[in-house]
Parts: structure tokens; C-alpha cells; sequence
């Protein structure tokens, strides 16, 4: 049996982890896409552990930097010739107004343009294997969210509801026109919203900051595991069900339907063509 090539950004925690241990178990090659060398190592480890020496290797990548994801891109075309399974998972939540490298506020800038950019320089690689599937982690979030075309980076005012609420929305309308743009080369591109879960999404990594909230909602039981979490975006990178589905908003391995704005076709071309521009593919 030919093993098939996963990969995984935001692999070192939550979903991302969750979803590399599961493709592993099912004997996936995984690449794991990371920021930091330590968490990453720390979670290839793990990943390892349940799919045996070698299933998964590190590469880094810092979705807040354009210049470290052409490295990335790069990086990932000396290792691999053919990519299966694209999982555009990583993602953050900021109660404060930060920017990335570029000068993008952070959750458009990683969220969104981060993969925005991963994706089109990856896209030769999904094209290269039969039936590609690429997974785009969105939020019901987006719910609370619009494309702020006239202060996309939230200069002016800034809220975490806001900037989250944009870059989710922008996740569901990126993941509906890049399945336009590459149905012909039969790549199925679906996104997804995983459910409340119980993960350090909001934790500032460095101060510690949100600590207290997640041991709090980790009391309560609503929330789902992240493995549980993750089985939604397993089950569209795996599932022969899938097959032929494409375009489509999954909630519990399930169809959902969109409100109007997350299927509004021309919003959707008019934040891809300024995408491109912010990331220098135009
Ligand atoms: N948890 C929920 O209830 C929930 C609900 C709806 C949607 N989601 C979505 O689910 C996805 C996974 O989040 P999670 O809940 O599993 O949270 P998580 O545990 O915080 O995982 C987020 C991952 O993204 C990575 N990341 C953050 N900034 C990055 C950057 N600049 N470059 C590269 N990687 C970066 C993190 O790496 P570090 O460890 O280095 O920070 C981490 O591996 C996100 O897209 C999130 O929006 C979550």
C-alpha cells in the first residue's frame, strides 16, 4: 500500500496534536508544522509514540511571517513530492491588538494570511496527488465576524470578537473559492467548525496570560477533548465518505449550512484578490 503524506499546521498542541496522532495511528506520513522548535519536538515525540519511529517529522514554520513560510515552502518541496492531506489548522486568538512581521493584525495575519500564502506555495504539491484533500480549521465564530475591507487590520478600533470573527469568516471564504479554483485538478477543499474544546487556544504562550480561564473551562463539561475536537477534520482529510465532496461547511462529520455572508461569492473573490496583493502574490 502506497502511505499517504499529511500535513499539519499548528501541529505542536490542541487539534493540530490531536489530528497528527490519529493520522499517524492510521499510517499516515505526517509533517508536523510548527513555530517552535521545543513545543514542536516536545509533540513529535508524541506523535511517534502512537504511530511508531519515523511516522511524523518537524518543520518549522511561523505563520505570523511571510519570510518563514517561503522557507517553509521550501522546505517542505525538498522533503515531499506529493502532499495527500493539507490541514490549515494553527490558529490564535488575541485579546490585545498585536501584528505579525509584516505588519498584519495577528489573527487575520496568521489565521488567514498565514495559510493563505502556506496554501498557494503547498498547492503544487496537494495537485501532485490523486484526489488532495485540503482541510480549512474556520470557527462558528464567524458568526460575529465581517470582512472590514475599509480597515482590514483593525487599526482603527480593535476587539478580540472582531479580529477573530474576521479571520474565521475569511477562513470559509477563502476555503469556497480555492475549491472553485482547483476542482478541475480534483482537490476537495472543505472547512469546518470543531465545537467548543477544551485547548490552549487564547493562552498567551509566553506570559502565561489565560492560564486561569482555560482551568475554568476545563470544569465544565460542555467542552469537548481535542481529540474529540479534532474528528471533524480527521474525518474530512480520511474518510472515503468524502469523497467527491468539496466546498462544504462540516460541524460534527456533518454538512452545516452558512449564513448568507460566508457564501457571498463576491466577498469571497474581493478578500482573495486583496490576499494575494497584502502577500506579495500579485
Ligand atoms: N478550541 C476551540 O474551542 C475552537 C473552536 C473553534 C475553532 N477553533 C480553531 O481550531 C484551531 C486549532 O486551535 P486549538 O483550539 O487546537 O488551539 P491551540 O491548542 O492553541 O492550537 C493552536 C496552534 O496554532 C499554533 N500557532 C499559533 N500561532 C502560530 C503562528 N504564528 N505560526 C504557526 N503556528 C501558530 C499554535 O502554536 P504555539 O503552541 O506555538 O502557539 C498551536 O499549535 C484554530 O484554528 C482555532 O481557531 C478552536
Amino acid at each position: 500500500m502506497i502511505r499517504k503524506t499529511a500535513l499539519v499546521t499548528g501541529a505542536n498542541s490542541g487539534m493540530g496534536l490531536a489530528a497528527s496522532v490519529e493520522l499517524a495511528k492510521r499510517g499516515y506520513r505526517v509533517l508536523m508544522a510548527c513555530r517552535s522548535l521545543e513545543r514542536g519536538s516536545q509533540a513529535l515525540r508524541r506523535v511517534e509514540a502512537a504511530g511508531g519511529p519515523g511516522c511524523a517529522e518537524l518543520v518549522l514554520c511561523d505563520l505570523a511571517d511571510l519570510a518563514s513560510i517561503r522557507r517553509f515552502a521550501d522546505e517542505v518541496h525538498s522533503r515531499v513530492s506529493a502532499l495527500d492531506v493539507l490541514i490549515n489548522n494553527a490558529g490564535v486568538v488575541s485579546p490585545k491588538r498585536r501584528e505579525t512581521a509584516d505588519g498584519f493584525e495577528l489573527a487575520l495575519g496568521v489565521n488567514h494570511l498565514g495559510h493563505f500564502l502556506s496554501t498557494h506555495l503547498l498547492l503544487d504539491l496537494v495537485k501532485a496527488s490523486a484526489g488532495g484533500r485540503i482541510v480549512v480549521v474556520a470557527s462558528g465564530a464567524y458568526k460575529a465576524g465581517r470582512i472590514h475591507f475599509e480597515d482590514p487590520h483593525l487599526c482603527a478600533s480593535y476587539n478580540v470578537v472582531k479580529s477573530y470573527g474576521q479571520s474565521k469568516l475569511a477562513n470559509i471564504l477563502f476555503a469556497r473559492e480555492l475549491a472553485l479554483r482547483v476542482y478541475g485538478d480534483g482537490i476537495a477543499v472543505n472547512a469546518l467548525h470543531p465545537g467548543a474544546v477544551l485547548t490552549q487556544l487564547g493562552v498567551d504562550r509566553g506570559t502565561g496570560f489565560g492560564q486561569g480561564i482555560y482551568r475554568a473551562l476545563g470544569r465544565m463539561p460542555s467542552f469537548q477533548t481535542p481529540e474529540q475536537g479534532a474528528s471533524t477534520a480527521v474525518y474530512l482529510a480520511d474518510s472515503p465518505e468524502v469523497e467527491g465532496i468539496s466546498r462544504e461547511y462540516f460541524y460534527r462529520s456533518r454538512p452545516k449550512s452558512l449564513d448568507r455572508k460566508a457564501e457571498d461569492d463576491d466577498t469571497a473573490l474581493k478578500l482573495w484578490e486583496w490576499s494575494e496583493r497584502e502577500v506579495g502574490l500579485r
